[in-house]
């Protein structure tokens, strides 16, 4: 039994990973990353992006999303597709592009609709919109929101909808977990959809998290019932739990096992709760020290694919 295939026991849907194609030719990653008990879904880390998909204007390239994607069907693995609208990881013409509300909203609607029919009928999940909103719970300040106005959000999900009906179509943030303003401003997310007419059909929760500064089980549980409450499924989506400092005492990865504990444990309280996936499984790929440097530690397994307590101690909730 591994974290997959005890999660689907549970009830859920999946335990997933983000993986990429520069991890394949390592084969130590390969044999756990594969293995359909421990991982039963993957999302591209970063091959779906913008940047990647449409680096020029109409030039669509699929190489590498597609070689995550084979490998995921090839194991009879789900897949969440990652990501439509958001602000990073844009190539220039977009972000460095003058723009009318028009203008912008033909490239966005044709760039949703170019990438998401590659991928119809592959994608478990798409991540329509990413990180709309800043910690307040207001609009973040992008291209798309400069521009447009909210309007972005119901016109991609509209897109999204007609480009590939049988995806789950997200909404898709961090801190949400720790930040009730920012929830709050999802939920409006939510209901400014919903009132539009437009297709939601979950909430992602990224939870890039911090070892000790984690919300408890039951306060986690609670903030994904408001959005259950609205009849959206939601995820977790990008979890990873990185150490504040390094580097990490036996203490702290104690701390960090109870973290990753009360962040799964939430997902199993919740029926709305479809899945867990962990922003890489192993800190040999971990984003977090080049982002946050002096951060880290993040993930279930060491670099060396030692399991962790966190990894012990999921297993163990599971
Ligand atoms: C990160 C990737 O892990 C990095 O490799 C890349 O350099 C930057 O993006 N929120 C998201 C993810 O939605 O796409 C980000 O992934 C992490 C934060």
């Amino acid at each position: 039994q591994g974290l997959h295939s005890l999660m689907v026991a549970a009830g859920k849907l999946y335990f997933g990973t983000a993986t990429e194609t520069n991890n394949f030719n390592d084969a130590a990653y390969q044999a756990i990353s594969t293995n359909k008990n421990e991982f039963g879904m993957f999302t591209p880390e970063n091959s779906q992006k913008w940047e990647v998909t449409e680096p020029t204007q109409g030039q669509f390239v699929f190489t590498q999303a597609d070689q995550v994607a084979q490998k995921a069907a090839s194991n009879g693995q789900l897949l969440r597709c990652h990501t439509l609208t958001w602000h990073s990881q844009l190539p220039s013409f977009v972000s460095s592009g003058t723009w009318t509300p028009e203008t912008l909203s033909a490239v966005l609607e044709a760039h949703i609709k170019s990438v998401m029919t590659h991928y119809a009928g592959q994608c478990y999940a798409w991540d329509v919109v990413n990180e709309a909103l800043n910690d307040d719970g207001t609009f973040r300040e992008s291209v798309f929101f400069t521009t447009m106005g909210p309007d972005y959000i119901p016109i991609s999900f509209r897109a999204a909808a007609s480009a590939d009906p049988s995806a789950k179509l997200y909404y898709n943030d961090f801190n949400l977990e720790t930040t009730s303003s920012k929830a709050d401003g999802a939920v409006k997310i939510v209901q400014l959809l919903k009132d539009a007419g437009a297709k939601i059909d979950g909430v992602g929760f990224q939870a890039h998290l911090t070892v000790g500064q984690t919300p408890s089980r039951e306060e986690l549980a609670a903030t994904l019932s408001r959005f259950a409450a609205l009849g959206v499924e939601v995820a977790y989506t990008e979890l990873d739990l990185a150490h504040a400092s390094l580097p990490a005492s036996d203490a702290d990865r104690e701390q960090q096992a109870r973290d990753y504990v009360a962040v799964v444990g939430s997902c199993l309280d919740v029926a709305a709760c479809v899945g867990v996936t962990v922003w890489q499984f192993t800190d040999r790929y971990s984003w977090v020290p080049n982002t946050f440097p002096g951060k880290g530690d993040a993930c279930l397994y060491t670099s060396e694919y030692h399991k962790k307590p966190a990894y012990e101690a999921v297993l163990e909730l599971l």
